[in-house]
């Protein structure tokens, strides 16, 4: 290439409109899904305290949320659950009544287009906050399979399109994807958490899906921060398993790894802007540090640079709100 003064770049930095022909990576509110957290009763919204504008709701109220993400043009929703009560089994998981369950059936009877996802995980369910049943203090992985596919039996009753194990449990896919062939649900697309850190950055999250574990940490089953091989070999058994889509999770501080599983794999790949990252942002501009919409944007332009063809993000609505203006 040309060196200075034949190359200046800035000639096509001079306009918006010449920057916006030469713009290589575009944002589009189809590519987001918006998480949403999910109680039972009627007319709730309860704030989550460290996450502006994000509450836990009813399914009355949910069915707000989604249809404002659905006119906004965003293509899913990422459903959590909080149950009425939780016990060492987390059975509430695959209560075909539950809150999830139910706004499972709702969304896709008052907005069948839009993309239903479920989160697949116990933490949600057991007293004790672990991602599966505990054996002497541990989380025992092929006892905890069981009820994962117990779990994403019910959210396919309902009629999500998608599953999304979350659990880190070694061969989950594989089981999962079994059980739903069994039972004629070959349709239902997985969606694998494959490569999820233990992550400071969920803080905010187990707040709102009240499942900080009442002891230890999630070290034991989630992946530590320093491993990008490890992440790679998570990823591809994820795909040998029948996984439709893999995620990486959180997305800003492991974009490395989001870039790497794209070029290794070619995958439909979701990376998932944690609560963490979300409630930093707010923090920030809350302070008057940071502009708000132009961070959010930056952060969400990063994550698609990278190359996930799908955003998990809270400012879902937000950010597509700011891509139509
Ligand atoms: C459930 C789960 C978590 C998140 C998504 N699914 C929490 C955790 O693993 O502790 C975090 C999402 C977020 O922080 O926004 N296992």
């Amino acid at each position: 290439m040309p060196a200075f003064p034949e190359y200046r770049p800035r000639r096509l930095r001079r306009t918006p409109a010449l920057r916006s022909l030469v713009r290589e990576t575009m944002l589009a509110p189809s590519q987001f899904v918006l998480p949403l957290f999910v109680r039972s009763g009627s007319g709730i919204r309860q704030p989550v305290r460290s996450m502006p504008g994000v509450s836990q709701t009813s399914v009355d109220e949910l069915l707000v949320d989604a249809r404002e993400a659905a006119q906004l043009g965003v293509s899913g929703v990422l459903l959590f659950g909080i149950p009425d009560t939780k016990d060492a089994q987390g059975s509430g998981a695959w209560d075909d009544n539950g809150p999830v369950q139910q706004a499972v059936r709702a969304l896709k009877d008052e907005l069948p287009e839009l993309v239903v996802i479920t989160d697949v995980c116990m933490c949600e369910y057991t007293d004790h906050g672990h991602c599966g049943i505990l054996r002497n203090g541990d989380v025992d992985n092929d006892a905890t399979l069981e009820l994962l596919v117990k779990e994403s039996l019910s959210h396919a009753r309902a009629g999500a399109d998608v599953v999304a194990p979350s659990d880190m449990m070694d061969g989950r896919v594989g089981s999962i994807r079994n059980a739903l062939d069994d039972a004629g649900f070959q349709h239902t697309a997985i969606l694998a958490y494959a490569a999820k850190f233990a992550s400071a950055f969920y803080g905010p999250f187990r707040e709102a899906a009240q499942s900080t574990p009442q002891s230890g940490d999630r070290r034991g089953y989630q992946m530590d921060a320093g491993n990008v091989n490890e992440a790679l070999r998570e990823v591809r058994q994820d795909i040998e398993e029948g996984a439709d889509m893999i995620m990486v999770k959180p997305a800003g501080p492991f974009l490395d790894i989001v870039a790497r599983v794209k070029a290794d794999t070619g995958y439909p790949l979701a990376a998932y802007q944690v609560s963490g990252e979300f409630a930093m942002i707010h923090a920030a501009a809350e302070r008057g540090w940071i502009d708000l919409e132009r961070s959010m944007m930056e952060s969400l332009v990063g994550i698609r640079r990278a190359g996930a063809d799908i955003i998990i993000t809270y400012f879902a609505r937000e950010a597509a709100r700011v891509l139509r203006a």
